[in-house]
């Protein structure tokens, strides 16, 4: 595995369609999912010679805590259903490589036992749940289990309705239909692996508050926001910002990160293509607040696109669900090895030894009539490809 194409590939035909599709699709007719990634092709990098670039480093610091890559994984829910003790393999390699990894409120594991696995690399994401107390006893419980960092996922007023999960009869919490049924049938590798373990099913909400797919969870409002500002003492990210008002306003609500990200196109397809909104947030709040940056990262560079496009550092999503669904602990492992290679190999090409000398200067601005010209040629072959 080389690649995430590859992996993708990979966890395509080995996973059950269900399975696949709740990681692979998005909302609406899943062209802003498509977006995010196309987009990258269109930045390109000005390469530099005849810097000495012999000794580089990929370690970075953001919130005060060191890592040794500028890249980690993102939340994501429900991962033990790509491959039994996945969210234990994510926790594993965070520690092996130095790199934070996010345990979602919709894991399939608890977030005690993730803190435990991953100890202070796990940060825990937040959903708002079935009403303020519920949530803010999720927050207490995460406290209690020793985190520093919480992320608010503020982008899922309402979950989409995403059409492949509805063709597959995919929920959570899970029910089997005929359709799945047949798909696990057609899969036994898969189906006896998860049974045995024991099908995945949400771990994180607070007291009394069950995880439902398709809840509301419309009630997260700046009144809460501030609410947990006052009571989170640690680090504060809110995820999913997208505009430079809302940028500016989350900032002003005291969080101490800002997570560009548009959820990968899963919940609104006509969103602008992730990496456009960066440069822009990057601009309204300055130099000095960190932001992270997530939805269509597909390779190292493309991780550096986003570091010179205004990010500190970036998170990886789907990707990582693709490698531990091609296979497992080793396909993992692969993927990261590619990214870390490729983001390393990268910042050589471009004459430069660290990650913090990354600035838009190292991206190349073509002609307006050129840039266009490649836009959509690219664009063109990317989904003819696809298809
Ligand atoms: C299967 C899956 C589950 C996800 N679950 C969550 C979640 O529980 N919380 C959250 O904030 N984001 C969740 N996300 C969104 C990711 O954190 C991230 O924003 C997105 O995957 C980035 O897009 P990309 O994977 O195309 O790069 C999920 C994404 C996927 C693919």
């Amino acid at each position: 595995m080389y690649s995430t194409e590859d992996a993708r590939r990979g966890a395509q035909r080995r996973l059950p369609r269900l399975v696949f599709d709740f990681i692979d699709g998005a909302a609406g007719r899943e062209a802003g999912a498509q977006r995010n990634e196309v987009r990258f092709d269109d930045i390109y990098l000005q390469p530099r010679v005849m810097e000495n670039v012999a000794s580089r480093s990929l370690a970075t610091e953001i919130l005060g805590q060191k890592f040794d890559v500028p890249f980690g994984i993102a939340p994501m829910g429900m991962c033990n259903l790509v491959c039994p003790g996945a969210d234990r393999i994510l926790c594993k390699a965070a520690v092996q490589r130095a790199m934070p990894v996010c345990v979602s409120s919709a894991a399939s594991s608890t977030l005690e036992d993730m803190r435990e696995w991953a100890g202070n690399r796990a940060w825990f994401q937040l959903y708002y749940g079935q009403s303020e107390e519920a949530s803010l006893a999720a927050v207490e419980r995460a406290a209690e289990a020793g985190y520093d960092t919480l992320l608010l996922t503020a982008d899922v007023p309402q979950v989409s309705r995403r059409v492949r999960d509805q063709r597959n009869g995919f929920n959570v919490p899970f029910t089997l239909t005929l359709t799945s049924f047949l798909d696990f049938a057609f899969h036994p590798r898969w189906s006896v692996s998860t049974l045995a373990a024991g099908i995945p099913s949400p771990k994180n909400m607070g007291k009394g508050d069950q995880f439902v797919r398709g809840a509301s969870r419309a009630g997260a409002d700046w009144e809460f926001l501030a609410k947990l500002r006052k009571t989170w003492q640690g680090n504060l990210i809110v995820k999913g910002i997208t505009s430079a008002w809302d940028a500016l306003r989350v900032r002003d609500a005291g969080v101490d990160a800002l997570y560009v990200s548009n959820h990968g196109g899963r919940q609104l397809d006509s969103v602008p293509p992730a990496i456009d909104l960066l440069p822009r947030v990057r601009e309204a709040v300055g130099k000095d607040m960190p932001l992270l940056f997530d939805s269509g990262v597909r390779n190292g560079e493309d991780v550096v696109k986003a570091l010179a496009l205004g990010a500190d550092f970036v998170m990886l999503g789907r990707p990582v669900l693709f490698a531990l669904g091609a296979a497992g602990e080793q396909g993992l492992s692969s993927m990261l090895d590619c990214y870390t290679k490729d983001t390393d190999a990268a910042i050589a090409q471009l004459g430069i030894t660290s990650v913090a000398g990354l600035w838009s200067g190292v991206l190349y601005e073509p002609g307006t009539a050129a840039r266009e010209g490649m836009s959509n040629l690219s664009h063109s072959l990317k989904v003819a490809a696809r298809n």
